[in-house]
């Protein structure tokens, strides 16, 4: 019996099993490679060992106030105070989340005078913000949609966008869509691409505020869109992680949404209250599917729910409680608009500030489209080289492919960009 055993017979009875154990035991991970950075968060960790006061962090898809500080709204601060004051409990949530949440996401997206909405034939569950809504999507059409298992995403689109749907089972493919020489769309090549490929494959579009380059694509150009899709019987699958924040207005965002389910695309939707709701780190989303009639609703619900219990069970409640509450409320719905539509205007004069001192500065250059490019980011058209001069020689970061997130500039630093932009494109 151990207990009758002496410390140092019980340790000369277990060393050589000990030792055969341990020669045997390399590591698990041993054979496990160095995988890549990411693009973004290496800019941030550069900006970070950078000790000049006046660098520039333009990497971040984050909103940040004229003082270059993260900005938490108003309304969501508010919102917070009134769940404390309710003193909720901590509860599971189902598994297709708050129905509070989820019934104002769909009405925010669709409109209440959706058809979709109204007939009772919209699927929503709540989302692990946006990039949970598209893998819930990926897996949900990697699984039942029969007719395709390729995705075609724009070039260039979000980063994570051919990661997520790879490792829901889709093969991923893409269409042209960024004119790099006139930096504008690429609406023939677009549409060319769309002709090309297989009837009833998957389109993936960004409903607004298209990242990384900027450019939406006009009312009349989401037309031609719609119209080649329809021909080529495409199945749309809307990537809206900016509604409001694109143009101010959450309406006019959503043009491309309801536009496409008024023409009669059966599409599915990722939303994400990230960014016009500041919820990042909450990580708030909803994933939605618009079916034919309320029977089938019963049936896609079913197998959502059967796609998110093995993956997370349920979504956490916090953030989706804080956006409920904001959506629900008309005062508070009101004032959130009002801050959405601000943070958009100041990236709008930033926009506006940036390109007025570049041409102030005597740039010959044609920066026009860092004011007709929409939302968040700007595609400066800067090559990569320009780019690693910036943050060596200006402290000025961003990626590389150019893109520069406007919610980093400030009425305080955006002369100091103008001057080091015009100093390496000169
Ligand atoms: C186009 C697009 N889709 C989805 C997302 C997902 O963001 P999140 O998961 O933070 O909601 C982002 C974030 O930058 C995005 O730009």
């Amino acid at each position: 019996m151990v207990s009758a055993m002496t410390r140092s017979a019980v340790r000369s009875a277990f060393a050589p099993r000990m030792r055969l154990t341990l020669a045997r035991n390399v590591s698990a991970w041993a054979k496990v490679p160095q995988g890549p950075p990411d693009a973004i968060l290496g800019i941030t960790e550069a900006f970070k060992a950078d000790k000049f006061a006046e660098k520039i962090n333009l990497g971040v898809g984050a909103y940040r106030d004229d003082a270059g500080k993260p900005f938490v709204l108003p309304s969501v601060k508010e919102a917070e105070l009134r769940l404390l004051q309710q003193q909720l409990d901590k509860e599971y949530a189902g598994i297709t989340g708050v129905a509070q949440f989820t019934k104002q996401a769909a009405l925010l997206a669709y409109s209440p005078e959706s058809p979709a909405i109204k007939e009772d034939r919209l699927v929503i569950t709540q989302s692990i913000s946006g990039t949970g809504a598209l893998r819930i999507g990926g897996e949900f059409l990697a699984k039942w949609y029969p007719e395709s298992k390729t995705i075609y995403l724009p070039t260039p689109s979000w980063a994570n966008h051919g990661a997520v749907f790879r490792d829901s089972g889709l093969e991923v493919k893409s269409y042209r869509y960024y004119d790099k020489t006139n930096i504008a769309l690429d609406l023939d090549g677009l549409v060319a691409d769309l002709k090309e490929a297989p009837a009833k494959s998957i389109v993936l579009l960004h409903a607004c505020a298209h990242n990384p380059t900027g450019v939406d694509p006009t009312p009349e150009q989401w037309q031609a869109i719609s119209e080649v899709c329809k021909t080529k019987e495409h199945f749309i699958f809307f990537d809206m992680a900016y509604q409001g924040f694109a143009s101010g207005n959450a309406d006019k965002d959503a043009y491309a949404l309801r536009y496409f389910v008024e023409q009669g695309h059966q599409v599915v939707l990722a939303q994400s209250f990230a960014k016009n709701m500041g919820l990042y780190g909450e990580r708030v989303g909803a994933f939605s599917v618009v079916c034919e009639s309320t029977e089938e609703k019963k049936r896609v619900d079913s197998q959502i729910k059967i796609i998110v219990r093995p993956m997370y069970s349920n979504p956490p409640v916090h953030g989706a409680r804080l956006a409920a509450e904001i959506l629900t409320d008309p005062a508070l719905n009101k004032q959130w608009l009002g801050e959405v539509k601000d943070m958009a205007d100041r990236i709008i004069s930033m926009r506006t500030l940036l390109k007025n001192y570049l041409e102030e500065l005597g740039s010959t250059r044609d920066w026009s489209h860092i004011t007709s490019q929409i939302g968040m980011f700007c595609f400066t058209g800067l090559t990569p080289e320009q780019v690693d001069t910036l943050a060596k020689e200006y402290s000025v970061y961003m990626t590389r492919d150019g893109r520069v997130s406007v919610a980093g500039i400030t009425s305080g630093n955006v002369k100091r960009l103008a001057e080091a932009i015009h100093a390496v494109t000169k």
